[in-house]
C-alpha cells in the first residue's frame, strides 16, 4: 500500500530527533514481542495505530522535561510510553463510526477499517489500561521513587479522564452538550487535547526534582502549547490536502463541528494559535532564557505542516 504519510521534513522529529528516535525504537520492541496472554490479532491491532508514524509530540515532550528536571529519557521513558499509548487510543476511539467516522489515520486505513469495530474499540481499552500499568510497573524499575512516580501518573490520569481528554470528547461529539458560550471552542480544545499535551510536560517534570516555580512555569507551557496545537490541528483541517495531514481534511466543517476556524475564521484562528505558541514561550523563557529545544518545539508548532 502507498502511505499517504507526509513526505516533508519534519521541523518536530528534527527539532528533537535523540527523543524521537529513543522512544520509536523502544515503542517498536514492545510491540514487537509477543506476549503471553494477549490474542494475536489484539497485539497486531495495536501495532497497527502505534507503529504508523505518529509525530510523537507527547512523548517528545515528556522526555525533554523529565531530562531538564535531572531524570535521563532512558528512565523516563515507561511514561513517554504510556502518554502515547493513551493518545493512540483516543485517536483510534476518535475515527470509529460512532464518533468522527474517520477511514484514514496516520496514512493508512483507521483501526476499524483494518480490524473490525469490535476489535478497534477493544484495543483502544486495553491500551488505556495497559498505559497505567506499565508506567507504575516500569519507572520504579528505573530508579523513580514510588511517590514521584504516583503523582506523575495521577496527573497523567487526570488529564486522560472524565475532565480531561474523555470530557473533551463529549464535549466535542455530544450536541446536548454543546453551549453557545464564547469559550465553548475553548474548553473543548482545553480538555479534549490540551490536556493530555500538558500532561505529558507536566509528569515528565515530575519525575525529576522540581520546586513549585519551575513546575508552573511548565504546567503554563503545557497549557498554551496544548492550546496552540488544537488551534492548528482545526486550521490544518481546513487548509490541507489528505496525503499532507495523513488524514480525511475538511471533515470538521461536512459534521459541523464548532472548531477555532468555524469560530474566528482562519486569519482569526492563526492569530490565536500564534499568540498562544507565543505565550508558550514566554512561560518556558523564565526557565531557560538562554534558549530551549521547548522554546524552538513551541514555535515550530505554530506553523506546522500536518
Ligand atoms: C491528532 O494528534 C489529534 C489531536 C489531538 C489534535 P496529533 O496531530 O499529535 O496526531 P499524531 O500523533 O501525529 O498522529
Ligand atoms: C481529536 O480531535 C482529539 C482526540 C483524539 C482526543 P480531532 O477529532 O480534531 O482530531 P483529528 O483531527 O481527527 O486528528
Ligand atoms: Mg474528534
Ligand atoms: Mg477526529
Ligand atoms: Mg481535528
Amino acid at each position: 500500500m502507498t502511505s499517504l504519510m507526509p513526505e516533508s521534513e519534519d521541523a518536530l522529529a528534527i527539532l528533537s530527533g535523540h527523543y524521537f528516535q529513543l522512544f520509536e525504537d523502544h515503542l517498536a520492541r514492545l510491540l514487537d514481542a509477543k506476549s503471553d496472554g494477549v490474542p494475536e490479532r489484539l497485539r497486531e491491532s495495536m501495532a497497527y495505530s502505534l507503529l504508523a508514524g505518529g509525530k510523537r509530540l507527547r512523548p517528545i515532550l515528556c522526555l525533554a522535561a523529565a531530562e531538564r528536571c535531572g531524570v535521563g529519557p532512558e528512565k523516563a521513558l515507561p511514561m513517554a510510553v504510556a502518554i502515547e499509548l493513551i493518545h493512540t487510543a483516543s485517536l483510534i476511539h476518535d475515527d470509529l463510526p460512532c464518533m468522527d467516522n474517520d477511514d484514514l489515520r496516520r496514512g493508512k486505513p483507521t483501526n476499524h477499517r483494518a480490524f473490525g469495530e469490535a476489535l478497534a474499540l477493544i484495543a483502544g481499552d486495553a491500551m488505556l489500561i495497559w498505559a497505567f500499568g506499565y508506567a507504575l510497573t516500569h519507572l520504579p524499575r528505573g530508579g523513580i521513587s514510588y511517590e514521584k512516580v504516583s503523582k506523575a501518573v495521577a496527573i497523567l490520569a487526570e488529564a486522560s479522564g472524565p475532565s480531561g481528554m474523555c470530557g473533551g470528547q463529549v464535549l466535542d461529539t455530544d450536541s446536548a452538550s454543546r453551549t453557545d458560550e464564547d469559550d465553548f471552542v475553548y474548553s473543548v480544545a482545553n480538555a479534549k487535547t490540551g490536556a493530555l499535551i500538558r500532561a505529558s510536560v507536566v509528569s515528565g517534570a515530575l519525575l525529576g526534582d522540581i520546586s513549585d516555580t519551575a513546575l508552573r512555569c511548565y504546567y503554563d507551557y503545557g497549557t498554551h502549547l496544548g492550546l496552540a496545537f488544537q488551534i492548528v490541528d482545526d486550521i490544518l483541517d481546513v487548509t490541507r490536502t489528505k496525503a499532507e495531514l495523513g488524514k480525511t481534511p475538511h471533515k470538521d466543517e461536512a459534521q459541523g463541528k464548532m472548531t477555532f476556524a468555524s469560530v474566528y475564521g482562519l486569519d482569526g484562528a492563526k492569530s490565536l494559535a500564534a499568540l498562544n505558541s507565543e505565550e508558550a514561550c514566554k512561560a518556558i523563557e523564565e526557565l531557560f532564557p538562554e534558549g530551549d529545544l521547548l522554546i524552538d518545539l513551541a514555535k515550530s508548532l505554530a506553523d506546522r505542516k500536518s
